[in-house]
């Protein structure tokens, strides 16, 4: 039989949970992906389910204001997906992960809070750009959604302070890659540490942002 868009969405939102899992950038129950569909419902992981072990039949679906269509109760962060997409009609997909270099990077004081990563190589700044921290509302707050959506009026990742990362994308494999860039510079950024560091110039950013417009 012929397998429907919803069911390869249900597929790729498995796989990729169990590839996030297994790769360690989600651990326990933390973390949460949607899909968005040609219909414009949401699937969305459960509420206290575990990335690495999905099953593709208890997804839940919501519709673009939130309501519960079907399977498990969704994400109790299902909000700020609904945020995300409302504001960003680009996004197909988002990740939202506690993946541990970029939660460190969002516990740490910062700055200035509108790009709390350095540019430091070309995939970060082509990948993910500016990447700006949320304040903090604890999990599940309503009030988180109307931060996360500010947000990303102007970015399609951002980083929820003493929380960790999302990312919106173009497709699930898109918002994947995007957040394994996003983790990778976190994970420079520690390595690096106070050693005197050359992050990539103004000219070479617009140089990457003309030659690769997001
Ligand atoms: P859910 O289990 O409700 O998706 O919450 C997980 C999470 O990542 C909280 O930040």
């Amino acid at each position: 039989m012929v397998e429907t868009e919803e069911e390869r969405q249900r597929a790729e939102i498995v796989r990729f949970g169990a590839l996030l899992y297994d790769r360690r950038l989600a651990h326990g129950s933390a973390g949460n992906l949607s899909v968005r569909l040609a219909d414009g419902t949401i699937l969305v992981t459960p509420t206290n389910s575990s990335l690495g072990f999905l099953d593709p039949a208890r997804l839940s679906k919501v519709s673009a204001d939130g309501e519960h269509l079907g399977g498990d109760p969704p994400s109790k962060e299902a909000f700020f997906h609904l945020a995300v997409y409302a504001e960003r009609e680009s996004a197909a997909a988002i990740v939202h992960l506690h993946s541990t270099h970029s939660v460190a990077v969002s516990c740490l004081c910062h700055a200035d809070s509108s790009n709390v990563l350095p540019p430091l190589t070309a995939y970060h700044v082509m990948k993910v750009g500016k990447l700006p921290l949320v304040p903090y509302f604890r999990p599940g707050d309503r009030k988180l959604a109307d931060a996360v959506r500010e947000a990303a009026r102007g970015h399609h990742a951002m980083l929820l302070s003493n929380h960790g990362p999302i990312v919106a994308g173009r497709s699930l494999v898109d918002a994947v890659q995007i957040m394994e860039e996003l983790e990778e510079t976190a994970k420079l950024f520690f390595l690096i540490g106070d050693r005197p560091a050359r992050p990539l110039t103004c000219e070479a950013i617009e140089e990457l942002e003309a030659a690769f417009p997001s």
